[in-house]
């Protein structure tokens, strides 16, 4: 089986490293010349577990293989993956211009028959648009199959996430091309991982659907630790006990500053377009849009509640912060949509000095904050003559400090612990003035 992959980004890449992983011939093209010459060098340009041992194993074993070259890729094999970019416009909707740019390379260049596989998330219908694209360039006689073909990968597991899935959806028009994914993924069927099959547009709904339900709890755990602290209840105890009901399940139930990330954020405006393109107004999903970017607020306000602080131009003018965690969640260097991202800012805008430390998402952060911050070495440096600590991102490393010593370099020991990683009753113990989402 050969396969290509069009664009390198996080999905490309682990497609094609875990495909290749499986036994295929893949060769991953993106127009980035010198991100393809840092990969042919094995140099990985995202932080991602067990992804640079997967590339290099595979580049060595001669299946895996990069280009810039679309055309010769095209060519060459008989599935082409889209896996380029949909960034969001500025009205919610996603941006198609990478995706019709690789619909009209593969067109000029199919061959005989290929199956084109659409694995960016991309809006209900976009699997129609790229075969009317493909169509009007390559004429009626070609043949060519569209299929829809969605990832579910978290950043962080997406190497684990890709080899065990939950499920595979494809969304395919013919039994030919049906026969051909499940070739693809021959080795997950031998593992028995489950297949969906289903038409292109359920199968781009699926997606949506998914990342947002999942939005949604994060969100509605995020309102009851709100509800929580009105009410005296310990939102963890909550959501253990509500987790054990086998409807609702134990994931996703974490309260903190709200989600980010490349996907929740950017598929949930997408998919209130979606509805509102169509003449339907999906509620819910609006309102998940709106109390998250809520909720990232809500965290300012917290840690002016905890130190005392009126809200107010200037209000935190002469006192610094230290920020633990910047990425949107741990195990990456992503910093896209990170709630550190509005905290910090808010925090700036009012006055304050910050530092910050992030185990990896240090250079990318600097994108965000530039010079206005101070970047640290390490958790102790960060917290180094401090009026507060905010844990903005659960790394691992970050739920075993010495509390005591951190308590010791700081100025003052107010803690708002924005992930719930320590006990609230320890902490303050410990003399800390602390906080955290929804905990007694
Ligand atoms: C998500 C989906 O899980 C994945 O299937 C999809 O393909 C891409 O989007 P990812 O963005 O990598 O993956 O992160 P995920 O682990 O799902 O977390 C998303 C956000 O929700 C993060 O900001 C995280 O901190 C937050 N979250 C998650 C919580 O606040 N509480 C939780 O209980 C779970």
């Amino acid at each position: 089986m050969r396969i290509a992959v069009i664009g390198t980004g996080y999905v490309g890449l682990v497609t094609g490293a875990c495909l290749a992983e499986f036994g295929m011939f893949v060769t991953c093209v993106d127009i980035d010349e010198k991100k393809i010459e840092r990969l042919k060098r094995g140099e990985i340009p995202i932080y991602e577990p067990g992804l640079d041992d997967i590339v290099a194993k595979n580049v060595k074993e001669g299946r895996l293989t990069f280009t810039t070259n679309t055309a010769e890729a095209v060519k060459n094999n008989l599935v082409v993956f889209i896996a380029v970019g949909t960034p969001s416009s500025d009205d919610g909707s996603a941006d198609l211009r990478y995706v019709d740019q690789a619909a009209r390379d593969i067109a000029q260049n199919l061959n005989g028959y290929k199956v084109i596989v659409n694995k960016s998330t991309v809006p209900v219908g976009t699997g129609q648009r790229v075969k009317n694209i493909i169509r009007s360039i390559a004429g009626e006689k070609v043949r060519f199959d569209v299929v829809s073909n969605p990832e579910f990968l978290r950043e962080g597991a997406a190497v684990n996430d890709f080899l065990r899935p939950d499920r595979i959806v494809i969304g395919a028009e013919s039994e030919e091309a049906i026969a051909i994914m499940k070739d693809v993924y021959s080795a997950h069927y031998l593992n028995e991982a489950p297949f969906v099959i289903t038409n292109i547009e359920t199968a781009e709904m699926i997606k949506y659907a998914s990342n947002a339900f999942l939005a949604l709890k994060v969100t509605f755990i995020n309102e009851v630790a709100n509800l929580c602290e009105y009410v005296g209840a310990d939102v963890h105890k909550v959501a253990k006990a509500m987790g054990m009901d086998g409807r609702i399940g134990p994931k996703f139930l974490h309260p903190g500053p709200g989600y980010g990330g490349s996907c929740f954020p950017k598929d949930t405006r997408a998919l209130s377009y979606i509805a509102r393109s169509n003449g339907y107004t999906f509620q819910i999903v609006d309102t998940v849009i709106k109390v998250n970017e809520e909720q990232k607020l809500r965290m300012v306000d917290k840690i002016l509640k905890l130190m005392n602080i009126e809200k107010k131009d200037g209000a935190l003018k002469g006192l610094r912060f230290a920020i633990l965690g910047l990425a949107f969640k741990p195990n990456t260097d992503d910093m896209r949509e990170s709630p550190s991202i509005t905290i910090v800012n808010e925090l700036l805008n009012m006055g304050a000095e910050v530092n910050a430390f992030d185990p990896e998402a240090m250079e990318n952060a600097k994108e965000f904050f530039g010079d206005r911050i101070c970047y640290c070495k390490g958790e102790y440096e960060a917290v180094k003559d401090t009026d507060c600590l905010v844990i903005v991102t659960e790394w691992n490393q970050f739920r075993k400090l010495d509390m005591e010593k951190i308590k010791s370099l700081m100025r003052r020991a107010n803690l708002a612990d924005l992930r719930n990683i320590y006990e609230p009753s320890k902490m303050k113990a410990l003399g800390f003035n602390y906080t955290s989402v929804g905990r007694l």
